[in-house]
């Protein structure tokens, strides 16, 4: 492709060079203003909270779009992923790979339509555990024969906005009180009540920069227009640079849009962040839990050894990696800290392969501080129990070894407790 192509500017914009990418989040950030201020581009905002859908779609819902693209698929044997929502575009494709490398977009595009068709065409067998244990149905049904429904559609909006210092003994002194706000797992098609909420809250923070720790959408599959519109939302309520992350929820396909709504998506990328003379670097890899398209040594391959550097991955069972890769922080959400917990904040399940004390809030492997986000969205329905949703804003503080290693243990009473409604 000409290089004139690549500058197209009615084209999605990407960094495809090194250095562009200040220079683009410049031009989008002055695009979301825009849009603040009520300039060319015009949001609507969310509709009210508990906007009273009782039976708002789940993964194992399908749409009408969907289901045609199903019945064409019985009679004609074509890929139902081909013929609901067409080939991922071919200049898309050519920038990608410019961008990513070759096998890293072809990996991650192949698989998602692999994934797209196995739901569409074939689905998940009758008797298939997880058609079972994520099926809105039975969850539903579950939540209303024991009278806690109403209870956790309502939790599903009460977002908690969580303060936490992170003390680091390798923080540059600049940064000793940068402040991060994480906003993780949106899910935002069908979680309309808690991004009406969010936007509500976001005016009323203080932040320097924002990070979003990925899955957008609500499904795993399937179309990607009303997650992109939600997200416009409510990134047009974020005044910091914002960074993403994909997670095992996203298509590589919403990237464009994203990034034109002034997200700069980290995809075993890094950036670097300045103040005076000193540095911190911001590195996002692909998502590590279903599509292990990640690739950390690829993100760091320019950065120096000894760096304070923070990883943002949408999900934490990539922590060892991490932790021996040298990172000084881990950011990642995936596991909505069970969504649905007994008493006590435990979790019935995090899906997700690594310890329990890593599932939520503040933790420590080796000399790596992890947080994991509860997230602020939901999956599958907008219920949760004993585990409020949240938005955390991470002052950062520069300490002693010591000292840090005392503060970022597991989880305290305390904290326990705020989980708990
Ligand atoms: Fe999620």
């Amino acid at each position: 492709m000409p290089a004139a192509d690549l500058e197209d500017q009615s084209a999605p914009r990407y960094s495809l060079k090194a250095g562009g990418a200040r220079k683009i989040a410049r031009d989008q950030r002055q695009r979301v203003c825009q849009q603040r201020l009520g300039g060319a581009i015009t949001i609507e905002d969310y509709p009210a909270a508990s906007q009273g859908a009782d039976a708002p779609k789940g993964e194992m819902d399908f749409h009408p779009a969907e289901k045609l693209a199903c019945d064409i698929a019985a009679c004609t044997g074509r890929d139902p992923a081909d013929r609901a929502f067409g080939s991922i575009d071919d200049d898309i494709l050519v920038k990608l790979e410019r961008r990513l490398g070759r096998l890293h977009a072809r990996q991650r595009i192949g698989i998602e339509d692999d994934h797209e068709a196995r739901m569409l065409g074939r689905g998940l067998g009758f008797f298939h555990p997880r058609k079972w244990r994520r099926s809105p149905t039975i969850i539903r049904g579950a939540l209303k024969l024991t009278g806690l429904y109403r209870r956790a559609r309502k939790n599903a909006e009460r977002i908690q906005i969580r303060h936490q210092d992170i003390l680091l003994a390798q923080l540059p002194p600049a940064f000793d009180g940068f402040t991060l706000l994480q906003i993780s797992d949106l899910h935002v098609d069908i979680s309309g009540g808690a991004m009406q909420r969010l936007t509500q809250l976001l005016p009323g923070l203080a932040y320097d920069l924002c990070i979003l720790t990925g899955d957008y959408r609500g499904k795993t599959f399937g179309p990607i227009d009303a997650t992109i519109e939600g997200m416009a939302r409510v990134c047009a309520h974020i005044v910091a640079p914002i960074y993403g992350v994909l997670g095992n929820h996203d298509s590589i396909r919403m990237v464009p849009a994203l990034e034109e709504m002034g997200v700069r998506m980290l995809l075993n990328e890094a950036e670097t962040l300045e103040r005076g003379k000193h540095r911190i670097h911001l590195v996002g890899i692909d998502d590590a839990h279903y599509y292990r398209v990640d690739n950390i040594e690829k993100a760091v391959s320019r950065l120096p050894d000894d760096e304070f550097s923070i990883l943002l991955s949408h999900t934490p069972e990539i922590y060892r990696q991490a932790a021996h890769a040298d990172f000084d922080l881990l950011l990642s959400g995936h596991t909505h800290g069970g969504q649905i917990c007994l008493p006590g904040a435990i979790p019935v399940t995090l899906e997700a392969e690594l310890p329990r004390r890593l599932g939520a809030g503040l933790w420590k492997y080796h000399d790596m501080v992890g947080y994991t986000s509860v997230g602020v969205g939901s999956s599958v329905l907008p219920v949760r129990l004993n585990c409020l949703p949240e938005i955390a804003l991470h002052h950062l503080r520069c300490a002693d070894a010591n000292t840090a290693d005392r503060a970022a243990g597991t989880r305290t009473a305390r904290e326990r407790a705020a989980l708990r409604q």
